[in-house]
């Protein structure tokens, strides 16, 4: 997909992801457990990535579907969680007529180009108060790699445009209410989190997550834009063989309010 209101367009590799990154699931739990999905609900997943999140929440509730902007995000997920549904579509435009008890959302948001559209969307695939709980990167997010590689590019001459919306709680307050939502609940807080790889970690997380950030540099000169990255962030996030990313969370509770949204 691409153009102004689709997800950010990445080269997803689901099996990459799943094997180096399954640290997005496992502290994506805790967010299920915000979430607290009850045996009678529909629960939709959006941004759900390889399914380990949806099959989560479909064991405690009545239904969960996934829906991803990657097709080959969806297929993964099929053959991860066969008892779930899955569905590729654009978060901004979700594509269903049921309605939904709640809807779920683990660091996918600030992959949207406009979360406040999401956010009407979620509205619209919402019963009247129901819930809308996740977490997304918050200002702040992987400040180190995004400074040490917007810095190198620009040694180089290249310009570079974060591809991601990471908010504050003001920003992301606004954001849902004017969507139509009450935030009952925002988290800001830090979490340091060691990247798998060894050595390799920040060369792989940009192999993974890095298409936008370095989307000008010819492919013969990444490497070397790789090694002045990690030049740049070593003594920040090196240490003892492992690079640290400094992750930053916003964690949310927001109900759709019951009146009808006037806009
Ligand atoms: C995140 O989950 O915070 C994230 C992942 C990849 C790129 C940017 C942010």
């Amino acid at each position: 997909m691409s153009g102004p209101t689709t997800d950010r367009e990445n080269d997803w590799n689901p099996q990459q992801y799943d094997e180096a990154f399954d640290f997005v699931a496992r502290h994506g739990t805790a967010v299920v457990d915000l979430l607290d999905p009850q045996p009678t609900e529909r629960i939709l997943d959006l941004g759900c990535g390889t399914g380990e999140l949806t099959r989560t929440i479909d064991e405690r509730a009545a239904a969960a579907i996934g829906v991803d902007a990657s097709r080959s995000m969806v297929r993964t997920a099929r053959s991860n969680a066969p008892a779930c549904s899955f569905a590729h579509a654009d978060a901004h435009h979700l594509p269903f007529s049921m309605k939904f008890d709640a809807v779920f959302s683990n660091a996918a948001l600030h992959w949207m180009d406009d979360i406040e559209r999401v956010c009407r969307a979620v509205w619209t695939a919402l019963e009247r108060g129901g819930r809308f709980v996740g977490e997304l990167g918050g200002a702040g997010n992987v400040h180190g790699i995004c400074g040490a590689t917007q810095a190198e590019l620009a040694s180089r001459g290249y310009a570079m445009e974060l591809p991601w919306t990471f908010p504050t709680i003001e920003e992301f307050a606004t954001l849902v209410s004017t969507a139509g939502f009450e935030l009952t609940g925002a988290w800001l807080f830090d979490r340091p989190t060691v990247l798998e790889g060894g050595d390799n970690g920040v060369a792989r997380w940009l192999d993974m997550f890095g298409d936008e950030l370095l989307g000008a540099v010819p492919p013969t000169e990444r490497p070397s834009v790789v090694d002045g990255v990690e030049t740049r962030l070593r003594s920040e996030q090196y240490s003892d063989g492992t690079w640290t990313a400094n992750y930053r969370r916003l964690r949310f509770v927001a109900v759709r309010q019951t009146a009808e949204r006037i806009t």
